[in-house]
């Protein structure tokens, strides 16, 4: 029985500049994506009959459903489908790292991985290209999972050019005691323009983009960017006392991660950061923190 395991990054965007709502509901985006080294390792392991099975452990695992709700398992079932190949079955085994609706990209490391580890324990031979158009159909931020690195997004954020992978970023996250959803971010965010109290504008200069992706954390520090920061910190008013918990415990930038709630800090070095991490630890809206470097490569094969 073929079997494949893979492990996958998850993301922080270094700048994530978003215009007005599309007709479709979707955000045009430019983004910057880097992968950091926290991980979701997925194994495959084919099976006899048509049945798509999901055990989950570590990180926030507890609190998902392993139904056909969960991303991991849509992403096995489109694959199939996409293959007109029914008949398939897999076990699915999902070890979590990244932290769980925490903007992340957690779910969308899952069904990358799903879509590599399937397509290898299925021997169907996808390539790189097809993966990448069945990852943008399960969510704007699978295709990057798939790719690594540095990339810039456009479009919904599925539209990929890579960009160098300089350097070393040493990066605390601080995650929340609860969730916040994307969609009413989004929501808050169209909210706030509709009052007039934020302008969309989705220029990214090429000397903030050269500077993002230098892999100098005093280059970057100053450039890092969310345009869903103020959406969500209406949402989740305490995650402000966070971000300036960090900066006042020495970090060089703060900056909320996708749609939230996780706060990432960037550091000088590796030594600051572990220290930053413990100091943060104990700060009132904050579950436990995380240390992570980017840019790291996208998925491995284990
Ligand atoms: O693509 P994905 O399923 O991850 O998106 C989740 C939700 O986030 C969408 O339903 C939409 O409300 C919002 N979104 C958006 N514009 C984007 C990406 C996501 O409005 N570019």
């Amino acid at each position: 029985m073929a079997v494949s395991s893979v492990r996958v990054p998850g993301k922080v965007n270094l700048a994530l500049c978003v215009a007005p709502r599309r007709a479709d509901g979707y955000h045009e985006l430019v983004t910057v994506f880097q992968a950091v080294s926290l991980h979701e390792e997925i194994t495959a392991l084919a099976r006899q009959d048509a049945e798509i099975g999901l055990q989950m452990t570590g990180e926030g695992s507890e609190e998902l459903p392993c139904d056909q709700s969960n991303l991991a398992v849509r992403a096995a079932r489109l694959l199939r489908e996409r293959y007109s190949r029914p008949d398939l079955g897999v076990d699915l085994r999902v070890r979590k790292q990244v932290p769980m609706a925490g903007g992340m990209a957690g779910g969308s490391a899952d069904a990358a991985g799903v879509l590599l580890a399937c397509s290898q324990a299925w021997q169907l031979g996808a390539g790189s290209s097809e993966l990448s158009g069945i990852a943008a159909e399960l969510g704007s931020d699978v295709p990057f999972l798939l790719f690594g690195g540095n990339a810039v997004g456009t479009g919904r954020g599925e539209r990929l050019r890579a960009m160098p992978a300089l350097g070393r970023l040493e990066w605390v996250f601080a995650l929340a005691p609860r969730g916040l959803s994307t969609p009413s971010v989004y929501q808050r965010f169209d909210e706030l323009v509709e009052r007039g109290v934020l302008v969309p504008n989705t220029e990214l200069s090429k000397r903030s983009l050269d500077a993002l992706c230098s892999g100098d954390a005093a280059q970057v520090a100053p450039e890092l960017r969310n345009d869903l920061q103020p959406a969500a910190l209406e949402l989740y008013p305490e995650l402000a006392a966070t971000l300036e918990a960090g900066l006042f415990a020495g970090a060089l930038a703060a900056v909320l991660c996708g749609s939230g709630p996780t706060c990432a800090f960037l550091c000088t070095d590796a030594d600051q950061a572990d220290r930053l991490a413990a100091a943060l630890a104990t700060a009132p809206e904050v579950r436990g923190t995380r240390r992570a470097h980017g840019p790291v490569p996208g998925p491995e094969v284990l």
